[in-house]
């Protein structure tokens, strides 16, 4: 992974002033962030989880099998256990980190993650998220940043909330990105369990198109006006995303773009706290393993072929307020 920043908002008339509150980078990135320890048969709140074939370690035991380094980039890497012998048993298959922000960001909060690689591969499920802790989920938000499995060539981008937020439709907001869906509730009718309200980006934004560009930043602002969040591939990173002064006001229509008029955030988001962390198989990767993955002649928990996959995050983020 690369760099993970995180701003505070102070509003000025002509432009929005951020400076840098926590700057996740180097070898203090791994610090500042609890580890969810074991299998994923429950969440980080005890609620279901996600059914992954994993084993989440703890930060001791994921240095010590280099699962979590430091490259000579100053790239913080975070990868899956791809050299033991995976068990396909549905109980445990790789081992995994699960890591989630000690700090929580709210409104008024910028976050980077800038990233030169994502891991991506059949049976691969990585993601860059926020949730509000309060349950049952999601009643205080999911905000999804980073997030696709298998093959797939696309980010998205989404919110998972209680009935009453969504997306506008194709059009009729500000942003370059594709609507996928349109109702937030994880309970909506007409769309799969769980899709939230889901935007769709270019294949620069995930997988090898991700990895062979550069990589990229993905810039979330959460703010009075609603949650916005723009990508860019590497050579299109404003100059200003890793300084301590970011202005986003200067970087065009976002990628993604949810505003307060049909979202009202201050009612379905609570504090977020940022979760970093790469799945193996689990609930959504199964569903859709046969749609990018089916030429392997596999199932998705035969995790045999981890080892030939693309398993690590190299990233630097931070948090701007
Ligand atoms: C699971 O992770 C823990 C560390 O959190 C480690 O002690 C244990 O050995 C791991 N299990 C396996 C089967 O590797
Ligand atoms: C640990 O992992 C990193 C990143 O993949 C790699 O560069 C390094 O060589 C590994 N170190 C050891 C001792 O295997
Ligand atoms: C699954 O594999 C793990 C690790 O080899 C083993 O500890 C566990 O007993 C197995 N579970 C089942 C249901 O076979
Ligand atoms: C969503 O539906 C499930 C049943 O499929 C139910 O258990 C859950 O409480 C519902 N959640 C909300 C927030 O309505
Ligand atoms: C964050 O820390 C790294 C390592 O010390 C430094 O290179 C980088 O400039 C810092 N980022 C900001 C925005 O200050
Ligand atoms: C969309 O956003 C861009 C830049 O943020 C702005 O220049 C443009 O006027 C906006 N368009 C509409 C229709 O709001
Ligand atoms: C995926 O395809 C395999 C055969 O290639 C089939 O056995 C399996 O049922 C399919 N899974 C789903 C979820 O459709």
């Amino acid at each position: 992974m690369l760099p993970l920043l995180v701003a505070s908002l102070v509003p000025l008339a002509m432009a929005q002033q951020f400076q840098l509150a926590r700057n996740y980078s180097g070898q203090g990135f791994f610090d500042p962030w609890n580890y969810k320890v074991g299998n994923d048969a429950l969440d980080i709140q005890g609620e279901k989880g996600n059914g992954g074939n994993v084993n989440f370690t703890d930060q001791a035991f994921a240095q010590q099998q280099n699962l979590t380094s430091v490259n000579a980039a100053g790239h913080v890497v975070i990868k899956v256990d791809d050299f033991t012998s995976a068990a396909p048993n549905g109980t445990y298959g790789r081992n995994t980190v699960l890591m989630y922000s000690k700090d929580t960001i709210s409104s008024g909060s910028l976050v980077i993650m800038d990233a030169v690689h994502i891991p991506f591969g059949c049976s691969v499920w990585p993601a860059f998220w926020t949730l509000g802790l309060g349950i049952p989920w999601p009643s205080k938000g999911e905000i999804d940043i980073i997030e696709n499995v298998n093959l797939a060539t696309n980010n998205q981008y989404s919110l998972h909330t209680l009935d009453g937020c969504s997306h506008p439709a194709q059009g009729q907001v500000n942003q370059t990105g594709n609507v996928v869906t349109t109702n937030c509730f994880i309970n909506a009718t007409g769309q799969a369990h769980n899709e939230g309200c889901l935007v769709s980006d270019t294949d620069l934004s995930y997988g090898a198109k991700f990895a062979q560009n550069g990589g990229g930043a993905f810039a979330t602002l959460w703010d009075e006006d609603g949650i916005q969040i723009w990508f860019f591939t590497r050579s299109l990173v404003p100059a200003d995303m890793a300084t301590g002064n970011p202005n986003p006001s200067a970087w065009g229509p976002p990628t993604a773009f949810w505003p307060v008029s049909t979202c009202n955030t201050a009612q379905f988001f609570g504090q977020q706290t940022l979760i970093l962390e790469t799945n193996v198989c689990g609930e959504f990767t199964v569903d859709v393993f046969n749609q990018t993955c089916s030429s392997t002649g596999k199932q998705c928990t035969d995790l045999s072929w981890c080892s030939s996959v693309s398993l690590g995050f190299k990233v630097i983020a931070g948090v701007w307020q």
